[in-house]
């Protein structure tokens, strides 16, 4: 079997999956190269790991490039993608600053796997909270047209990278002297001139500010669901409106999304399209209380649905409760499913 040569670039929340899930999922690699802003030796899963200072030269030989370093103007993908593209590597990038290129195809391999052949070089990977709704809501989409969406998001500490889970762990430590630690990447929360890496406190606190703040009011986060969600659907008549929430939840996205079809769809035949769908497990047992949530998906590949039922005024009108790992399908297992599309 062929192999191929990969570099993982970030070894925060994201990168340290990209590792487990290029090893966990038997990726044919031939060499590996993991680069950060500086070099050290770090241990995954008993595996150790040779980190290297990224430089332009360090893609040379390199097939596919994993970014999952900072975005911005002078973030890790900004800076180096096309320097792995030049060097003959195909990026796939986790940040925000590719997204919307037209050029630029943002794919989750469920919905709109096609698109990865039109790459010319960097290929996206959407926003952790874009990735789980569109994976729920792509079978609806295909049996019943979706006119409608209303979204609230809880998002986990973590997607706001190892620093806000460590914020997290620290706020608690302090909050509750006696409350047990786990120990996850051994950061600080603390940022070099001593400031949290979040501003807010997100122990036992929600908030409902995640990015900055855009047109109309809504943040640059709620505006990646919305305007992602168009570009992987093919379809930006879908009207979507959405308030993301950050919640004191280690991992784990969960969504409360309302959905008015195009044609009315009954809570058991979406319930049993749902369960079909690839990528899709359905928990809805609510008496049982059965339904999805961040703790027990934590670590899993899949996109988990429950709570399904109708708007009792509105017969096209369908609530789901759609909960994902925001580190694995949210961000790691959809760049190295999306890696491996391009192989094949
Ligand atoms: N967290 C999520 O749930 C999630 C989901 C989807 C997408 N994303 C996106 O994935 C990316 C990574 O997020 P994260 O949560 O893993 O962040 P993180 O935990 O803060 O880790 C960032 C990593 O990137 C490295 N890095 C930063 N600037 C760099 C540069 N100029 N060159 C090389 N490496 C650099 C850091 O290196 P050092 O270790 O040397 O500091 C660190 O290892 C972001 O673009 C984020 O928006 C995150």
């Amino acid at each position: 079997m062929k192999k191929y040569n990969v570099a993982v670039v970030g070894v925060g929340a994201v990168g340290i999956e990209m590792l487990r899930c290029l090893k966990q999922r038997n990726f044919p690699l031939g060499e590996l190269r993991v680069f950060a802003r500086s070099s050290r030796n770090i241990e995954v899963d008993g595996q150790n790991y040779s980190v290297q200072a990224i430089s332009p030269e360090g893609f040379a030989g390199i097939d596919i490039a994993l970014f999952a370093g900072t975005e911005g103007e002078k973030g890790a993908a900004v800076t180096y993608a096309s320097e792995a593209v030049k060097r003959g590597a195909v990026v796939i990038d986790n940040g925000v600053d590719f997204r919307m290129d037209p050029k630029v195809p943002l794919v989750v391999p469920e919905v709109n796997a096609k698109d990865v052949k039109k790459h010319k070089g960097i290929i996206a990977n959407p926003n952790c909270s874009t990735i789980q709704l569109v994976v729920a809501l792509w079978p609806i989409y295909k049996k019943a047209g979706i006119k409608r969406l209303v979204v609230t998001t809880l998002q986990a500490s973590s997607g706001a990278g190892r620093g806000a889970v460590e914020q997290l762990k620290e706020e608690i430590v302090s909050l509750l002297s006696s409350w047990p630690v786990i120990q996850l990447y051994g950061q600080t929360g603390k940022r070099a001139n001593g400031q949290t890496v979040l501003p807010q406190q997100i122990a036992f606190n929600v908030f409902p500010h995640i990015g900055g703040f855009g047109d109309f009011d809504y943040t640059t986060e709620e505006w990646k669901l919305v305007k992602e969600t168009h570009k992987i659907m093919h379809d930006d008549k879908i009207k979507i409106s959405a308030t993301c929430v950050r919640v004191p939840v280690r991992t784990g996205h969960s969504e409360s999304v309302y959905v008015e079809t195009a044609k009315s769809l009954a809570p058991e035949k979406a319930r049993k399209i749902l369960s079909g769908g690839p990528g899709v497990i359905v928990i809805d047992d609510p008496k049982s209380n059965l339904y999805p949530m961040p703790c027990d998906v934590e670590g899993k590949d899949e996109v988990f649905v429950g709570r399904i039922r109708r708007d009792p005024f509105i017969k096209s009108g369908l609530w789901l409760w759609i909960v994902s790992d925001n580190l694995r399908k949210g961000a790691a297992v959809n760049a190295v499913q999306t890696a491996e599309l391009l192989i094949r």
